[in-house]
């Protein structure tokens, strides 16, 4: 295209922005800056390989079917429904129970992450060590639900909430949280191990341990846990990560939606959380404390306090209880993404996916021992919660959320660390940190060393702010920061960092705010908007899968994109959704053949419900099947790595 800005264009921008700007030679300090990210490229060597698939052309929202680009296929592994454990019944849409469910894969796959199973290893190292990309566990978050997509005679959520009956609470309540599958490959097609010993459901009946500062805080303790240890249940999974000592992190976000009360009637603790984050619900339609008096804040204040965190799973062990890492805050959480190195602390990067919420890092006080899962067991439970403040000159600090340094105090309600972890966005606000437009994943390259945040859109924005260029940012970006170092090798624990704009997203020919800027040779089919879940490929390849395409008439779908090198922010069109649905969760073997993605709420858009959809994807001509949320795997024709 003649007619784009390209970031030749951006970088020269920003310089000359920054020129006026005291504190730029705090950037310099940095052996890579950010302007020097933008206006010489590294050697290719050092970086990103070239993408050389076939680009999908533009695809048009509304479209009841799924594309992939040419070369490529796309099967469906899983679908809501289908058996996970022993004895689980046959999918039955018209007579669902909450004891099927129960066995079954759950609604609204989000996250996936893949963990390698070795032939004939017996230990979790040994199943890591294997790096197997034949045979391995997925563990899948199931991120919402939405009854009148799930169960017939609904037209929409109102007519849903009222007619919410217990038993229908207890469908949704079965079908949230997170599945693990065993999944291998035979013959070059995968499926579903049936039968396997480690497959397993975890969902808001789950009992789940609470670990680090607010364990037996006194803000956790409910009648039914009196000592604030081990609550009942995860639920709103969206995005997550994956641990090098072989376990799953499932972050817990909109948990607002399940919970009931009026704000005036808060205990002081949640009113001050109503104040501080206006997240306590208040959501007169949430329709579980209709049936249990454990979310109805006004009768039962502290159960809230004990959702909102990332929970460890090990899926080796089927039988390990999941952990709620509270040393890791509590927010509406995105991504947690783990950099460890050998000896040194674990770092692990989270998001806050709501306008104006943070970035944050956690630094654990112990360092990786590699090679020994059971020495990392317990790591995410000590040590130092940061918020990052990015400032105007493309450097940027994180703060540390530490109970008695700076504002942290008893005088602002802020008794103990418990306290902190629990209202952290009150504490990261008063810090002074950054606000940011919805940060939804964080992936970190693994050739460079470089971190990519993914802002899916900030409506709300009023003025531009440090590395939020657009306001209102209707269309979301991708932030790069750079850790000191070099490519390759950056210090993750250290409190400076560098930032740039990698692209902005929106179509090149918007206007003002919802204009967008990419790499050259971009062409229209490579556009999108809203950058929601990041996965690097071993070849260093940012692949970005979108939440709201249809906002600019497309079907939301995946995008390729380059970091480094000449085709720097050069984004290509790989795959196209059905319509109504998001596209989540993407996640490579380790030899980068294969790519699952879930598909998450098919069909659910305006006026379609489970009786009237909009598609019957993944099977459009079955008019006995409603839509249904499915994980589907990418495979090359013939084999090969994906995207080149
Ligand atoms: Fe569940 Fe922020 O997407
Ligand atoms: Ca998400
Ligand atoms: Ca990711
Ligand atoms: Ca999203």
């Amino acid at each position: 295209m003649t007619d784009v800005d390209h970031l030749g264009d951006i970088a020269t921008r920003f310089l000359s922005r920054r020129a006026l700007l005291k504190g730029a030679a705090a950037v310099a300090a940095f052996a890579a800056s950010p302007l020097g990210a933008l206006t010489a490229t590294p050697a290719r060597a050092q970086g990103s390989a070239s993408l050389t698939f076939t680009e999908l052309p533009v695809a048009p929202k509304n479209d009841p079917d799924q594309y992939i680009a040419p070369g490529y296929r796309a099967d469906v592994l899983i679908a809501w429904g289908d058996p996970i454990l022993p004895g689980a019944p046959a999918f039955d849409p018209l007579a669902q129970t909450a004891a099927a469910q129960a066995g079954q894969f759950g609604f609204n796959c989000d996250f996936i992450g893949y963990l390698p199973l070795g032939e004939g290893a017996s230990s979790t190292a040994q199943h890591l060590a294997s790096r197997n990309s034949a045979r391995g566990l997925l563990g899948v978050n199931h991120e919402a639900v939405k009854p009148h997509m799930m169960f017939p005679g609904l037209a929409d959520s109102d007519a849903a909430f009222a007619a919410a009956t217990a038993e229908r609470v207890a469908v949704e309540r079965a079908a949230l949280g997170f599945s693990v599958i065993e999944v291998a490959r035979t013959d070059g097609r995968w499926s579903v191990v049936v039968g396997s010993p480690f497959a397993r459901r975890i969902s808001a009946e789950t009992p789940c341990a609470i670990t680090g500062p607010a364990r037996g805080h006194a803000r956790m303790k409910t009648p039914a846990d009196p000592a604030g240890e081990i609550v009942i249940g995860t639920f709103e999974n969206c995005a997550g990560g994956v641990t090098p000592w072989g376990t799953f992190l499932s972050c817990e976000e909109n948990i607002q939606n399940r919970f009931a009360g009026a704000p005036a009637k808060l205990p002081p603790e949640h009113a001050r959380e109503a104040a501080s984050a206006e997240s306590l619900a208040l959501r007169t339609k949430a329709s579980w404390a209709l049936f249990d008096t454990r979310f109805d804040v006004n009768l039962t204040p502290h159960e809230f306090n004990r959702f909102g965190w990332v929970v460890e799973i090990d899926p080796y062990d089927p039988a390990a209880m999941p952990k709620k890492r509270t040393a890791l805050g509590r927010f509406r959480h995105e991504a947690a993404t783990i950099v460890a190195k050998p000896g040194k602390p674990v770092v692990c990067y989270m998001g806050d996916d709501q306008n104006y919420q943070f970035v944050y890092k956690f630094v654990s006080a112990r360092p990786y021992a590699d090679g020994d899962p059971a020495a990392n067991a317990d790591i995410l439970d000590d040590g130092t919660l940061y918020v990052a403040r990015f400032r105007d000159d493309g450097s940027g600090e994180w703060l540390p959320l530490v109970h008695g340094t700076g504002p942290l105090t008893a005088e602002n309600g802020f008794d103990d660390q418990g306290d902190v972890v629990i209202d952290v966005r009150r504490a990261a606000k008063l810090l002074g940190a950054t606000e940011t437009d919805r940060p939804e994943d964080i992936e970190t390259d693994p050739i460079t060393s470089r971190t990519y945040v993914a802002f899916t859109g900030g409506t709300d924005r009023k003025e531009p702010g440090p590395a939020m260029p657009r306001a209102p940012n209707e269309r979301g970006h991708i932030v790069e920061i750079l850790s000191p170092g070099t490519d390759g090798e950056r210090d993750h624990t250290a409190t400076g960092f560098a930032w740039d704009i990698l692209l902005l997203a929106g179509h090149p020919r918007a206007e003002a705010a919802s204009k967008g800027v990419y790499g050259p040779g971009t062409t229209d089919a490579g556009i999108f908007a809203y950058p929601d879940n990041l996965v690097f490929d071993p070849q260093g390849r940012l692949w970005i899968a979108t939440d709201g395409g249809r906002q600019i008439g497309i079907a939301d779908g995946l995008w390729a994109c380059c970091i480094t090198g000449p085709e720097r922010a050069t984004t290509r069109h790989f795959y196209a959704s059905p319509t109504g649905a998001e596209v989540t969760g993407p996640c490579f073997t380790p030899d980068g053949e294969t790519l699952f993605v879930s598909i998450q709420h098919p069909g659910d858009q305006t006026g379609s419900s489970f009786d009237n959809p909009t598609t019957r994807w993944p099977a459009p001509m079955d008019s006995a099947l409603p839509p249904r949320p499915s994980v589907i795997v990418v495979t090359r024709e013939g084999g090969g790595p994906i995207g080149s």
